[in-house]
């Protein structure tokens, strides 16, 4: 039994991936790559790819709808939105206002916050500050990425590596759902040139010359993230584990950003976690981004791999680079 005082709770999650199907055989035809350098390399078989018209305001409104019904909560009922995303719908004003008035939730303030593949946590833990604030009862947290919309399919080095999404999470108080009992949150901007997009901001507005040096596509310095991020999933997952009241032996699942397997699988064995306790759904997914570790902890409720009172520890890693943890006891 935990021993941490929760803030907030989860009433009710979802999760929306586009229809269309990319294989590794379908990138066998675009870029000089195969399915076994995929697959070995990373874990991906294939992923979910937006259509030119399908927006990630529209796969966030898929997400809520079902995370909204599952939480027994209408858009009237709710009041904020918060989502996590770094693909707008356009630059600004927020793709969490769009939301907002495309589910007609009227009462809702609304605004983004970008923190790449960490924003889902991020996004998770503010919901849970204004609830324990007494400023909202009811929040909508979102995170959702078309990523494929911001890769350069000429690169093999990053274009095999994503897919598109949307996850949802419902937040109320605590004990009304399943608790949050903890949050490790961190930065460190001073490596942001590692994961980003160059161009397209005030430090270089986008150009003709911008976009035919490529510099309006992810740009990744791959081996250094790689590092990066087995390190700081182990770090992460062991501060809200402790700030839980926990011991590692009481986690009964581990809801890792699905990046790459093999970061996955050396985290889950430095802090010896069995793969069996660990949720990987890459394989189908690829890296969606700001919606993979909502679309993870969705499946594994649905699938019934949560079970009430077991313990999660859900944990993410992305540009920034920003890093970010959570306990749940389901
Ligand atoms: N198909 C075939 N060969 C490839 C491919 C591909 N798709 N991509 C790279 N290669 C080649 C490289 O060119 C290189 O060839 P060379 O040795 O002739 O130069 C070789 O494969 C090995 O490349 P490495 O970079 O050493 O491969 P590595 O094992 O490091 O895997 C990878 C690369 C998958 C990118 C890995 O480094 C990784 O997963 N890094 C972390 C990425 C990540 O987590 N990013 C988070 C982004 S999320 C966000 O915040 C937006």
């Amino acid at each position: 039994m935990s021993s941490a005082k929760p803030m907030a709770s989860i009433l009710g999650t979802g999760h929306y991936a586009p229809k269309k199907i990319l294989t590794n055989q379908d990138l066998e035809k675009i870029v000089d790559t195969s399915d076994e350098w995929i697959r070995t390399r990373t874990g991906i078989r294939e992923r979910h790819i937006a259509e030119r018209g399908e927006l990630t305001s529209d796969m966030a409104v898929g997400a809520a709808r079902q995370a909204m019904e599952s939480a027994s909560v209408s858009a009237e009922d709710l009041d904020a939105i918060i989502m996590a995303t770094i693909t707008p719908d356009m630059p600004w004003p927020s793709c969490a206002c769009i939301v907002q008035d495309k589910l007609g939730a009227k009462r809702a303030f609304a605004m983004d916050v970008s923190a790449a593949c960490s924003g889902f946590i991020y996004a998770l833990s503010m919901a849970a500050a204004y609830v324990h604030a007494g400023m909202a009862r009811r929040v909508l947290v979102l995170g959702g990425d078309k990523l494929t919309g911001i890769v350069n399919w000429k690169d093999r080095n990053t274009c095999v590596l994503f897919g598109d999404g949307a996850a949802a999470a419902v937040v109320g108080l605590p004990g009304e759902g399943h608790d949050l009992l903890s949050f490790h949150l961190g930065a460190d901007g001073s490596a942001a040139e590692l994961l980003c997009m160059p161009a397209g901001g005030t430090k270089l507005p986008t150009s003709a010359a911008t976009l035919e040096a490529g510099q309006n596509f992810i740009h990744m310095a791959g081996k250094e993230v790689f590092k990066f991020a087995v390190k700081v999933m182990v770090d992460a997952s062991d501060e809200a584990i402790t700030k839980a009241g926990l011991r590692h032996d009481q986690i009964d699942l581990f809801i890792p950003h699905q990046a790459n397997i093999r970061i996955i699988e050396a985290a889950a064995q430095r802090i010896e976690l069995p793969m069996e306790k660990v949720l990987v759904n890459i394989d189908r997914y690829g890296n969606t981004s700001a919606a993979a570790v909502g679309i993870a902890l969705d499946e594994a409720v649905r699938g019934g791999r949560l079970k009430p009172g077991q313990h999660a520890v859900l944990v993410a890693f992305g540009g920034g680079l920003t890093w970010a943890s959570t306990v749940v006891q389901w």
